[in-house]
């Protein structure tokens, strides 16, 4: 599957995130998308100061917690927190044994993909924005059961002219990872379709009294929408990599949904740091270290904690954040048993930030919260009864039944989710205790 759809899919169910929701370093209860875990989110928010300033260098942090209780809605917050441009990759341990290329090369692709780097070109851009944004979706083609985007077309206009353009699926993607909507101020490349989003609209922030410290207000440009400016690339060292290893391939005319999973000669990622040491030298390109996010990390064997390790003490490392729910456990690869199973030296190297599971309340308001990213209305009653379920189950379970109780309601002609549509599915699909339940009830009967 292209890189660029799996990670799409990845980050799909945070989309509701947009940051910590500090205040300060205090975590306001609920903010940029987030709710509760007022003690983690503080956590991560100083993880955040002491990145910015310089101050996390051969550091990394580990997320313990049980399942649902947001280790990768956090890792997502920090992230959103560092910036804009700075990238988030997110992989799981065992797409790591998985890949078609050796594990080391995986690491390392992975590391570069979340060193950043901004350059500045002048370049041929339209600018605008956001008038109307029409995105096309379709089944997905591997697994027709989820949709994506496919096309659409946006329409840009500056205080002087306006335009409308045609888009592919990489560029609809990727307006959608950004979160692009009608009433930001976008640019666009016009050779290589890169987009970045530059604020919000004056008029659009006003109309929707929009909250002015987590949203760039920024005036509508004049003139024309194509226009030669200076248009800001985020790349990341990888797309660099890629670029660069395909010879006479300009780098600026790269899409970023055209990667190939194959092997990069050592000699290449030189140049590349190589041509960026000059080009940050020269002013025209700076450095954004980002974060890898390694989900399932107790699966990780003995060779990639030590890999890691040392690329931590190199000078351009990414920010590394782990992800676990077990205990003690063999380090892979080893017989040692081990916090974590991970190996003492790296356990060293980290700050353990604890994710705890959620008051009812809680689920209630990230379920309110989804339900408005998913755009399914929810009649109270059936919020309330959700949040019920979610307590008594898991909030995952909870936020799953949203999106089959809204195919009930719209089948039954129904505009908002009401009670018993939730009441429905809940029967339909069951969760992990009551089919445990169900199974040792049928154990038991088979024995007699
Ligand atoms: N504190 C929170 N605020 C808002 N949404 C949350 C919060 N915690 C979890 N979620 C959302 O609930 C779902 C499950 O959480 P997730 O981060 O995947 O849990 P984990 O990674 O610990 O298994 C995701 O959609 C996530 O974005
Ligand atoms: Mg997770």
């Amino acid at each position: 599957m292209p890189t660029a759809l799996r990670e799409w899919e990845r980050i799909a169910a945070h989309s509701h995130i947009t940051g910590l929701g500090l205040e300060g370093l205090k975590a306001k209860p609920i903010a940029a998308g987030m709710v509760g875990q007022v003690e983690a989110r503080e956590a991560a928010g100083l993880v955040v100061e002491m990145i910015k300033k310089g101050k996390f260098a051969g550091r990394a942090i580990l997320l313990v917690g049980p399942p649902g209780t947001g280790k990768t809605a956090l890792a997502t917050g920090i992230a959103k927190e560092l910036g804009r441009d700075v990238p988030f990759i997110p992989v799981t341990a065992s797409e790591i044994y998985s890949a078609e290329i050796k594990k080391t090369e995986f690491l390392t692709q992975t590391l570069r993909k979340a060193i950043g780097v901004r350059i500045h070109e002048m370049r041929r851009i339209y600018e605008g924005e956001v008038k109307e944004l029409h995105i096309n979706q379709e089944p997905h083609p591997y697994n027709p059961y989820t949709k994506i985007p496919t096309g659409g077309t946006i329409k840009l206009a500056t205080k002087d002219a306006s335009q409308t353009l045609k888009m592919d699926q990489s560029f609809a993607i990727s307006l959608i990872r950004q979160g692009v909507e009608t009433g930001d101020v976008i640019q666009i490349d016009a050779d290589s379709g890169r987009v970045a989003k530059v604020g919000r609209s004056r008029e659009a922030a006003e109309k929707e009294k929009a909250d002015l410290t987590t949203v760039q207000v920024v005036d509508v440009p004049a003139g024309p929408v194509l226009k030669h400016k200076e248009f800001v690339y985020p790349m990341t060292l990888h797309e660099l990599d890629v670029a660069q290893s395909r010879a006479g391939v300009s780098m600026f005319s790269l899409f970023f949904g055209g990667e190939e999973r194959k092997e990069i000669s050592n000699e290449v990622r030189m140049e590349v740091d190589e041509t960026v040491r000059k080009l940050v030298e020269e002013g025209r390109a700076e450095i954004l270290p980002g974060v890898v996010f390694i989900d399932e990390c107790s699966m990780l064997d003995i060779e990639t904690f030590s890999f890691l390790n040392r690329s931590m003490e190199q000078e351009l490392s990414p920010i590394v954040i782990f992800a676990t729910n077990r205990g003690i456990t063999s380090v892979r690869g080893t017989d040692l048993k081990a916090p974590h199973g991970m190996p003492l030296d790296l356990l060293d190297r980290l700050l353990i930030i604890a994710t705890k599971p959620y008051s009812r309340d809680e689920i209630l308001e990230i379920l309110r919260i989804r339900s408005k990213s998913e755009k399914i209305p929810l009649e109270p009653e059936a919020l309330e009864y959700l949040a019920d379920l979610g307590s008594e189950t898991s909030l995952r379970y909870a936020v799953q039944l949203l999106a089959p109780a809204y195919e009930v309601a719209l089948a039954e002609k129904s505009k908002k989710v009401a009670k018993k549509h939730v009441e429905r599915v809940r029967g339909l699909f069951i969760d992990v205790k009551r089919s445990v339940d169900y199974l040792r009830e049928f154990e038991e009967k088979m024995l007699k």
